[in-house]
């Protein structure tokens, strides 16, 4: 596309510096012939760029070829009236022509001289529709035909066309250049076939530049559905954790969901908005204060009763925490089940750890008071964030205490859609907008 935009200016520049010549010799200017062999120019740079780039991809119909070749040869009669250089219009296919075959050749590692003889015939049908045009409108003609000039008319055209020619040439050699020295030329072409690449195209949320990576991570998890190997890519797992170049910084406004996970943390000095008491000492946004005293209310109603454990935390408390716990576990091990400072939803004011036993998180499985949160937690706004059997996703064990307040249309559409991970909405709903 480069190319074909600078070929495109440099044949422009390359006409108004003639005309410019002409306008200052005091020769009058026929608009329609210049605007013709202009015209004429970009579309030879056009097919250079097509054909450039259809040959990179292994050839193009000879039928294809002949077609292409047919304003070419519709010009040409008229070029050669203007300029009287009917060998340079010739020069110009032949050219392009065999320019194309060892291009074909150096790419395809074939030759096929058909394309040429198609060229050529394309080039014909076109001359041959432009002399009968021109026998049966004479005013056409007329208008094609220059009357006698002066010398310079002849050398400025001859340093018009050989600067666009040699545009052409230049052209060219740039893009073999390119193609010779390796560099990414089939993935900037679209070259690159994918193994899915048809499946990807219809599932929404497929990004296309992350289309070798869906391949490498189908490759890794060959009985995983497609579908779950593209929101897992884009949710990054293809990536370690942590890996500072997938990690991005959460921003504080943003109302619900809030993505907090191993590639998506908070700043240093986060805080929320507002934090209001939840229970007793422990704080969180105002949003998961309501939604969670309507949620002890009904379970009360029950006869049961849950205890928030933990809420809000600070990076720095987050921080120390974590520090703890590498007294006495491994790194590996205790990010398993801690966080590190500025990627726990803590920090957030979003997320909280419940238990019908006060201070003991490892009591809560098992209990009626989980059971019942599991299957309603949904309907005031919360997940359990931290479920089963998703530590690849999530990064974590399972934490049946932990939920999180998304709100109640996101939880309402993951209970309804069976989409158990935050990970999972935010590529489907978030990131990308279901058709
Ligand atoms: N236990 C959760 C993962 C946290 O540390 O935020
Ligand atoms: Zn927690």
């Amino acid at each position: 596309m480069l190319y074909y935009i600078l070929g495109i200016l440099a044949v422009v520049v390359v006409h108004l510096i003639t005309y410019l010549k002409c306008y200052e010799n005091g020769i009058k200017v026929n608009w329609l012939h210049m605007w013709m062999s202009a015209g004429f120019s970009c579309y030879m740079v056009y097919i250079v760029e097509y054909l450039h780039n259809n040959v990179i991809e292994n050839g193009i119909g000879l039928a294809k070829l002949a077609v292409m070749f047919i304003p070419a040869g519709l010009f040409m009669p008229i070029i050669y009236k203007r300029f009287k250089y009917f060998l340079m219009n010739i020069l110009y296919v032949l050219c392009v022509g065999g320019l194309i075959g060892v291009l074909q050749y150096i790419n395809c590692h074939k030759f096929n001289p058909l394309n040429i003889v198609f060229e050529l015939f394309g080039v014909l049908i076109g001359y041959i529709f432009t002399m009968i045009v021109n026998e049966i409108s004479p005013e056409f003609r007329k208008r094609c035909v220059i009357k006698k000039r002066k010398k310079q008319i002849r050398y400025l055209s001859f340093e018009a066309e050989t600067l666009a020619l040699l545009v052409f040439i230049l052209f060219f050699a740039g893009a073999m250049v390119e193609r010779i020295s390796g560099r990414d030329i089939e993935k900037q072409k679209g070259a690159v076939v994918y193994e899915h690449e048809d499946e990807y195209k219809d599932i929404y949320y497929a990004d296309k530049d992350k289309y070798d990576r869906y391949d490498a991570y189908a490759k890794l998890h060959p009985d995983m559905k497609l579908e779950d190997v593209v929101w897992r890519v884009d949710a990054n797992l293809d990536q370690e954790f942590y890996d500072e170049a997938y990690t991005t910084m959460a921003d504080a406004n943003t109302k619900s969901p809030l993505l907090i996970n191993k590639f998506n943390r908070v700043s240093e000095d986060y805080e929320p908005e507002k934090l209001v008491s939840i229970e007793g000492d422990y704080v969180a946004t105002p949003e998961t204060t309501t939604a969670y005293h309507e949620l002890i209310n009904d379970l009360e109603d029950l006869g049961m009763k849950i205890y928030v454990v933990s809420s809000y935390r600070s990076v720095e408390y987050q921080r120390n925490l974590h520090n703890y716990y590498l007294k006495s576990d491994t790194p590996e091990e205790v990010d398993t089940y801690s966080s590190r400072a500025g990627y726990s939803e803590h920090h957030t004011g979003r997320a909280l750890d419940i238990s019908q036993v006060r201070g003991n998180l490892n009591a809560f499985e098992g209990s009626d008071e989980a059971a019942w949160v599991y299957e309603n937690a949904y309907k005031y706004g919360f997940i359990v964030r931290y479920m089963d059997n998703e530590i690849d996703v999530t990064g974590y064990i399972f934490e049946p205490w932990h939920i999180t307040y998304v709100g109640k249309e996101i939880a309402q559409t993951m209970h309804d859609e069976g989409i158990t991970t935050l990970e999972e909405y935010v590529v489907k709903y978030v990131d990308h907008k279901k058709p």
